[in-house]
């Protein structure tokens, strides 16, 4: 299976992909996660990367384009993939279609999760993970039971990603609405998009996406 998560930031994707990587067994391929692997490293084009992903800005289509062609060629994505965070602009919809042809494979959903700003704003704001081992947590949603202490893998460090900073999530919800948005049209008219109302809970949501890839 093949599916692509389209949403703003914050909307879920992550989440969602992970819960659908684990239920059936598919890697989660998420390009912010790659791209912030690159910036670790701080190589030569690390460097590039972090100067856009700072500024909420999209990386470079090359660059983002070239990180998932070497990544679905791995053998543990012969099986399917879930892309989280890519596409994100008409030109890697185009690369990705050509990609797909090219392995004889093909997309089998697109999921849509849809939230108002406003909610956005506030998970995105809340949003902290373990340092160790990169669980998860939310101020107000999801806490660790024990403060400060990771429940996964009992580690004492949490870190804040650098894009949350509200100046940088205006310009990501900017970036989304005028070069990813556009993507919607572009696969509701192939008819592999269904849309989710993000506005629930994490297990809601996760039902609703169960419901609807039964429809693919
Ligand atoms: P990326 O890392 O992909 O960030 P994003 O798209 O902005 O999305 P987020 O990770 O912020 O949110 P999410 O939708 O995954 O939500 P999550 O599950 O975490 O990209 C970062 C940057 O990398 C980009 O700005 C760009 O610079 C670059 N980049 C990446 N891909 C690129 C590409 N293809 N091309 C060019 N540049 C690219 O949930 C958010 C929070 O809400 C969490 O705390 C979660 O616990 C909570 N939550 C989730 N669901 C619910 C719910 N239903 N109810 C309550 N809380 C919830």
């Amino acid at each position: 299976m093949i599916l692509i998560f389209l949403g703003p930031p914050g909307a879920g994707k992550g989440t969602q992909a992970r819960h659908i990587s684990e239920a059936k067994n598919i890697v989660q391929l998420s390009t912010g996660d790659m791209l912030r692997g690159a910036v670790s490293k701080e190589t030569k084009a690390g460097k590039e990367v972090k100067t856009a992903m700072d500024k909420g800005a999209l990386v470079a289509d090359a660059i983002v384009v070239g990180v998932i062609a070497e990544r679905i060629a791995d053998p543990d994505c012969a099986n399917g993939f879930i892309l989280d965070g890519f596409p994100r602009t008409l030109a890697q919809a185009e690369a990705l279609d050509h990609m797909l042809e090219a392995r004889g494979r093909s997309l089998d959903a697109v999921i849509e999760i849809r939230v108002e700003e406003k909610e956005l704003v506030k998970r995105i704001a809340g949003r902290f993970s373990c340092g160790t081992c990169q669980a998860n947590y939310h101020d107000i949603f999801n806490k660790p039971q024990k403060e400060g202490i990771c429940d996964k893998c009992g580690g004492h460090t949490f870190i804040r990603r650098q894009d949350d900073k509200m100046e940088t999530v205006k310009a990501r919800f900017e970036a989304y609405r005028l070069q990813t948005a556009p993507l919607l049209p572009y696969y509701e008219k192939r008819g592999v998009l269904r849309t989710v109302d993000g506005m629930q809970s994490v297990e809601e949501v996760a039902g609703a996406i169960a419901e609807a890839l039964k429809t693919i």
